[in-house]
């Protein structure tokens, strides 16, 4: 069972690295910074996927823009290259699609207590545009190809909870690794959305669709409440999104901070 990760040299990427392999999962990472023992390659390049993807099991898809850019920077590596791993997956019969989606893909949607990790795309950017794009794929792989996809509407990825939104929305680094394990064993899983977020005290996401995978969460970012700066509240606070949907996230705004 080897698993090609995807984004191995970034954030999420290197702490999946160290701890996956301690759960039992032999990895090849892939990135185009190069990492200890893994493939540099370019997720846009058919050629670079194939050479990485040959007896390969399962795919943690990671690599990307991880943030709000100006469109071509989103679209060569979220729209294309997500495309291009998915299709490299299936000309290789991988099983088994882990995909790092974003609370971003729904962002615009109110909080509300317990929100569903299948609620409607509302995304609140061009990164969720491509996030939703990439749910959207994974369905279509799933249903025809009858690959195995666990879509992970993932929150605030961080040691610790970095400001008071993150209270509710964090994912530490040791669940993010025991989402992802049970994402890759769960043996009934045909397409899922489940939320990446830690048993936070705060959180308004529902944990059930994970768990129905087998997720047990153990970190609460409550642990980090006193250490975290008091901040003021904003209009976005109000939507799950956060500060993305706010006006400086708007295609104009980001353009001329590029
Ligand atoms: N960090 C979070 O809180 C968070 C939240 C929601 C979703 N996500 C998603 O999780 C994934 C990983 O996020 P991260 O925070 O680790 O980001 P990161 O920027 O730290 O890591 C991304 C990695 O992808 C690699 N990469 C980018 N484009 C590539 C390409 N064309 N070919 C090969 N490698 C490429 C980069 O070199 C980098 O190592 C992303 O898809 C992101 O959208 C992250």
């Amino acid at each position: 069972m080897t698993v090609l990760l995807t984004g191995a040299a970034g954030r999420i990427g290197a702490a999946l690295a160290d701890r996956l392999p301690v759960l039992g999962w032999a990895l090849r990472p892939f990135d185009r910074v190069p990492t200890d023992r893994g493939f540099v390659g370019d997720i846009t390049s058919r050629a670079d996927l194939d050479a990485a993807m040959d007896g390969v099991t399962a795919v943690v898809h990671l690599a990307g823009q991880p943030t709000e850019a100006p469109w071509p920077v989103v679209r060569d590596a979220n729209i294309e290259g997500t495309f291009q791993v998915f299709e490299a997956a299936r000309r290789h019969g991988v099983a088994r699609v882990v995909y790092a989606s974003s609370n971003h893909a729904t962002g615009f949607t109110p909080v509300v207590p317990a929100l569903p990790a299948d609620a409607p795309a509302r995304p609140d950017t061009l990164y969720g545009v491509s996030k939703v794009f990439g749910e959207a794929l994974g369905r279509y792989y799933a249903d025809r190809y009858g690959i195995r996809v666990a879509c992970v509407r993932i929150g605030t990825f961080a040691p610790t909870p970095p400001d008071i939104r993150a209270l509710s929305t964090w994912l530490s680094p040791g669940d993010c690794a025991r989402l992802v394990d049970a994402c890759l064993q769960a043996p009934d899983l045909t397409y899922a959305l489940v939320w990446g977020v830690s048993a936070n005290r705060r959180r308004t996401w529902s944990l059930d669709e994970a768990r129905a995978l087998g997720y047990e969460p153990q970190d609460d970012a409550e642990v980090y409440a006193d250490q975290v700066p008091a901040g003021e509240t904003f209009e976005s606070d109000g939507y799950v999104g956060g500060g993305f949907t706010s006006a400086g996230f708007g295609i104009d705004e980001v353009a001329a901070r590029a």
